[in-house]
């Protein structure tokens, strides 16, 4: 099928790179002519692990291509997804000002049935308001539109896998008829049948997707309500963390057994610094504040989002009890993402504390595996290192920030030898308390016994 994808921001290019893997004639299109320059010339503006290969690929068979004319793109498509920017604005509701410009041109220069399919995140209710915006602006065109919500639950990081192989598909439709051809869309996707560029020949076993079919405003709904209750577990995980501070306990032992148990599941109870990235932080205010204009207070997820500011100046206090004074004292700080495997800063913890120490008068010397040059452009003050070797060179102060798992297999002893105080704290519980402390280090990670 002919699909434009129209922003090609993190997600539009994944969505984009991944559906022309599986067969589908892809046009990416963006308001941002230096963006398209550089994806014309080859580049990948963003790190994220195995799109480069899937798009220069796609590209070699002619399945890709990047323009900046969105009427061009619109004209000649079946189905056009909308993955824009739903940046938060100041009160915390989603700006919708760029749907809305996509809207028009799609409404416009369409003629015939297209499938408008919404993939940004968007509040309840924006399918309805898209709805009307394709009817009055392209009265006079004569085109059909059938709108869809179909989120996403790609995680940074691995957002490619996410993508070919996902535990569902969601789509929210007004009509049989256009769930039909979503599925056709992720036909490949659904029944595992395409050559799969990540794994290269047969993919690890794994259950079918399932495709849930809903209304557009439940489909809506289900993206805000997987992120809040994912930043939830986050957020219950970081308070159960500081109970197990005051008691002695260990959390990393509480949440493993807490989530044997299949009702509560493993994932996202790891304690540490708090949820950081674009997603989680907007997403959560923006389903309060929709609640709220709904009437209904989610008091719940206020909460949540005030336990995960509070990390940081937990953090941060946990830092000056070991140093005493932060003033004058050189931190080697690891890790700069919100997350491993990803080189977005955006509301990344790391970042926040690194704004905070160079304003206490530390001095810092920071690497991370991808995030260096982002991070530079804000905080030139800061010194940016090499690896991880030379920014501990000389600390009174190691602090471990991003979960980057080739920290873990760092030689700690050469670290502990290059340091001037062997003092590390661990803000993601990547390291052996027990093995720190062989080594010779003061230790402190979050929620287990300091060593
Ligand atoms: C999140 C969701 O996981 C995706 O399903 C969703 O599609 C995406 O937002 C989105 O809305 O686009 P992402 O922001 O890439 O994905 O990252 P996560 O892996 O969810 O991590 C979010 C934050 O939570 C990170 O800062 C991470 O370090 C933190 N986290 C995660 C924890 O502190 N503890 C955990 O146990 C898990």
């Amino acid at each position: 099928m002919r699909i434009s994808i129209i922003g090609c921001g993190y997600v539009g290019l994944v969505t984009g790179g991944c559906l022309a893997a599986v067969g589908h004639h892809i046009t990416c299109v963006d308001s941002d002519a230096e963006r398209i320059r550089a994806l014309v010339a080859g580049q990948i503006p963003i790190y994220e692990p195995h799109l480069d290969e899937l798009i220069s690929r796609a590209r070699s068979e002619k399945r890709i291509e990047f323009t900046g004319d969105l009427a061009a793109s619109v004209e000649t498509s079946e189905a056009i997804f909308i993955c824009v920017g739903t940046p938060p604005l100041e009160n915390g509701e989603a700006d919708l000002s760029s749907i809305d410009a996509v809207a028009r041109v799609i409404a416009t220069e369409s003629r015939g049935s297209k499938l408008v399919v919404e993939k940004s995140t968007v509040p309840v209710r924006t399918g309805e308001q898209l709805c009307r915006a394709l009817e009055v602006y392209g009265r006079t065109g004569g085109a059909k539109f059938q709108v869809v919500s179909n989120p996403e639950f790609l995680r940074e990081g691995s957002s490619v896998i996410d993508f070919l192989h996902p535990d569902r598909i969601v789509v929210g439709v007004n009509e049989p008829s256009a769930a039909e051809k979503m599925r056709e869309i992720y036909r490949p996707i659904l029944e595992r049948n395409f050559v799969c560029p990540v794994h290269g020949g047969p993919c690890p076993p794994g259950a079918a997707p399932q495709f849930v079919v809903t209304t557009i405003n439940s489909s809506e709904l289900i993206k805000h309500a997987c992120n809040s209750f994912l930043a939830l577990k986050i957020s219950y995980a970081n308070v159960l963390a500081d109970l197990c501070e005051r008691l002695g306990a260990d959390v990393q032992e509480v949440t493993r057994a807490m989530g044997m148990d299949p009702r509560i599941g493993p994932q996202f109870l790891n304690a540490g610094i708090g949820f950081g990235g674009f997603c989680f932080p907007k997403d959560i205010q923006a389903f309060y504040r929709l609640a709220e204009r709904a009437g209904e207070d989610f008091a719940l997820l206020r909460e949540a989002e005030r336990i995960n500011k509070d990390r940081i100046d937990r953090f941060l206090e946990k830092t000056r009890r070991a140093l005493w004074v932060l003033k004058g004292k050189h931190i080697g700080m690891l890790g700069l993402a919100f997350k491993a495997n990803t080189d977005d800063i955006r509301f990344a913890p790391a970042l926040e504390l690194l704004r905070r120490l160079l304003a206490e008068g530390a001095s810092v010397r920071a690497y991370d595996p991808q995030a260096m040059n982002k991070t530079r452009a804000q905080f030139p003050s800061a010194t940016y290192c090499q690896d991880a070797y030379q920014a501990v060179e000389g600390a009174d102060a190691v602090l471990l920030l991003t979960e980057w798992p080739e920290f873990r297999e760092l030689d700690w002893r050469r670290i502990h030898s290059k340091m001037v105080r062997p003092l590390v704290l661990d803000g993601r519980n990547l390291l052996d308390p027990r093995r720190m402390r062989e080594i010779g280090f003061e230790y402190h990670s979050i929620g287990r016994p300091d060593s």
